[in-house]
């Protein structure tokens, strides 16, 4: 018999049930399911509905059935649509008559919205952790190479020399900021819509600010309507797990081009990279291939997840079923990503020396157009020599550092023998000391700065 059997006289059709039941996947929120109704339990013998001893007999049972999960040994039959009513239906095969009693005021609509914010609430802290071991690799990586030069590029063209610390120290910053908005969404997410009832509210006057509490929320929603149908803080953290997922695939993208034969900047541990089964002498970057294709799936769980609330009438749809399988993909994604990533880049070998060969005097244009600012040229005009120069270079076939001082003179009576002293990397780096520039005392201060939002783990976890 189903759960809500009393108006229907026909079994349901396989074929529907199918299509109807999530308890495949649902099955996932048990924890939160119990911990929700162990929590309603305590508030319906406050309102006096239930005794105290019948209180303690459904805590029991509850917890009885959560064991059976943790185990592996609940049977899960044809009945049971999703997790709320499997829980229910064992409840009352253990119990007796007196399970019948835990529903009371309450539906499965504020059932199933409280049940997926705990859930979450639990896999945000996973993530949150998993942000972490990421940031702490790329630390520790950044520190282990303070003295490694290579070409910093926009447009993927040879731009200007940076610390290699100082590229990988840029992901530092995007993941810190994740987790600031984790942090975000997550206080969002600890407000508790049980008491909301299908959609009116509950009838029996049950202390819903202490049955929040009792489960760790933070606040009680201000609508029932609202709170059944609210699906916000999905949204959120589905839009938030995608803007990680497009910084691990562009830190995966940079990686895949430094590792290319080509480039030979940094060489992947084994354990990360697989053979290919036809050329023996490849070594491919799977694991950073995946995390940059798998950014299509979390992005497109979002798009579903917005495209599925888009128009829904108020409170609460079947509809809204939909919320979950795009959630547990993501978060089983994310929680596998984020440490096969901090992985990667800890066992990363960097290959220094194929950096500074890569290094090459254009890369010191600017410094040179800097070099006529400093003699009171201004810097349109100075640039605008700078490139006279390059082209000059070019048609000789020489580099910048090649030209005579007659050339240089010949473009601008400012460039003097000192000229020379600018074709120098560690100078070039060394000179950008300002906060959040590549100078080597810069990084450093940059990385003392990074470990404290490390150690500042108290503040971040609200
Ligand atoms: N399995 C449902 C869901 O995931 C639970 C809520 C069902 N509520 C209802 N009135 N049928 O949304």
């Amino acid at each position: 018999m189903m759960l809500w059997g009393g108006r229907f006289e026909g079994e349901v059709d396989g074929l529907i049930r199918r299509f109807n039941d999530s308890i495949r996947f649902d099955r996932r929120m048990y924890a939160a399911d119990v911990a929700g109704s162990v929590a309603y339990a305590g508030a319906l013998a406050r309102a006096g509905l239930i005794s105290g001893e019948e209180r303690d007999r459904l805590v029991a049972g509850l917890e009885r059935v959560r064991d059976e999960f943790d185990a592996g040994t609940f049977e899960v039959v044809t009945s049971d649509e999703d997790i709320h009513t499997a829980v229910e239906r064992r409840l009352g095969e253990l119990l007796g008559p007196v399970a019948g009693k835990l529903h009371t005021g309450r539906s499965r609509n504020d059932q199933v919205a409280a049940d997926l914010r705990l859930y979450l609430l639990v896999e945000m802290d996973a993530l949150r952790e998993g942000l972490i071991g990421l940031q702490a690799a790329i630390v520790a990586q950044a520190e282990a190479h303070m003295d490694v030069i290579m070409p910093g590029y926009t447009h993927l063209q040879p731009a200007q020399p940076v610390l290699f610390s100082h590229w990988l120290m840029a992901y530092f910053w995007k993941f810190q900021r994740d987790r600031e908005r984790l942090a975000d969404v997550a206080r969002r997410t600890r407000i508790c819509p049980l008491g909301a009832g299908a959609l009116a509210g509950n009838p029996f006057d049950v202390d819903r600010e202490a049955l929040a509490a009792d489960l760790g929320f933070d606040a009680v929603t201000e609508n029932s309507v609202d709170a059944v149908s609210d699906r916000d803080y999905v949204v959120e953290f589905l839009g938030w797990a995608a803007l990680v997922q497009v910084h691990l695939s562009g830190l995966a993208e940079d990686l895949v081009i430094w590792a290319s034969r080509a480039f030979g900047f940094v060489e992947l541990a084994e354990a990360y990279t697989t053979g290919s089964s036809l050329m023996p002498q490849k070594k491919n970057p799977d694991a950073l291939e995946l995390m940059r294709g798998k950014s299509g799936r979390v992005i497109g769980h979002l798009t579903g997840l917005l495209t599925m609330l888009k128009g829904l009438p108020s409170s609460y749809n079947k509809d809204l079923q939909e919320d979950k399988e795009a959630l547990f993909d993501v978060v089983d994604t994310l929680k596998i990503e984020l440490p096969v990533t901090a992985g990667v880049i800890r066992t990363l070998a960097v290959n220094g020396d194929r950096m500074r060969a890569a290094l090459d005097d254009a890369l010191l244009a600017t410094d040179l157009a800097d070099y006529l600012v400093r003699r009171g040229v201004p810097f349109r005009e100075s640039h605008h020599l700078v490139g006279r120069a390059v082209r000059r270079a070019e048609a000789l076939g020489a580099s910048l550092q090649e030209l005579s001082l007659d050339v240089y003179r010949a473009i601008h009576p400012a460039f003097d023998e000192d000229v020379y002293q600018v074709f120098d990397f560690e100078r070039s780096v060394q000179a950008r000391t300002t906060t959040g520039g590549t100078a080597p005392s810069a990084v450093r201060e940059q990385i003392r700065r990074a470990k404290k939002k490390m150690g500042n783990e108290e503040v971040m976890r609200r």
